[in-house]
């Protein structure tokens, strides 16, 4: 395979390129994280920060997903994909609405509260029901992981770019 020809590549970056579920399930550690952080606060500030972050990282750990991810593993379970799926427009749905709304007022936080909720039972199913079928299959995920390796590198920049942007307006 041309990766393996090309040890540079497993170097750059700390992705895990021949275990991609391992990159994602580190954005669901993050995400129960910062979840815990929402819930268990009473001060609006840090309420407000975690949920910013908790919109970030769920944005760009689902178009990662959507666009490289579970077409890669489709073939194992199109169905169970499907259902991820429409998890994801689900969530999508609440970060429209979450987005057009200041995180640190009193109206916010029922609807952050059902996102939580609907990701946490999201991510639980996909380290269940898909996570292990993967590792269980044998196939080699190296070239997956290169491609996610490669959208998520591209998505921080373009972020970093964005949030330059920004700044310069400012
Ligand atoms: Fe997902
Ligand atoms: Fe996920």
């Amino acid at each position: 395979m041309a990766t393996e020809n090309d040890p540079g590549m497993k170097e750059a970056g700390a992705f895990p390129i021949d275990r991609p579920t391992e990159a994602l399930l580190r954005d669901h550690n993050m995400v129960r994280k910062l979840s815990e952080k929402y819930l268990n606060s009473d001060s609006q500030e840090v309420k407000m920060q975690a949920g910013k972050q908790i919109l970030q990282a769920l944005h760009m750990h689902s178009r990662l997903e959507e666009s490289v991810f579970y077409p890669a593993v489709r073939c194992i379970d199109e169905s169970l994909i499907g259902h991820f799926e429409q998890d994801h427009q689900h969530v999508d749905d609440l970060l429209a609405t979450l987005d057009g709304m200041s995180l640190d007022n009193a109206q916010s936080e029922p609807l952050m509260r059902e996102l939580i909720s609907a990701i946490t039972t999201h991510i639980q199913e996909e380290e269940n029901d898909l996570f292990p079928r993967i590792e269980g299959s044998g196939v080699d995920m190296t070239p997956v992981g290169l491609q996610m390796q490669a959208f998520e590198a591209n998505m921080v920049h373009m972020q970093a770019q964005l949030s330059d942007q920004g700044a310069m307006r400012r």
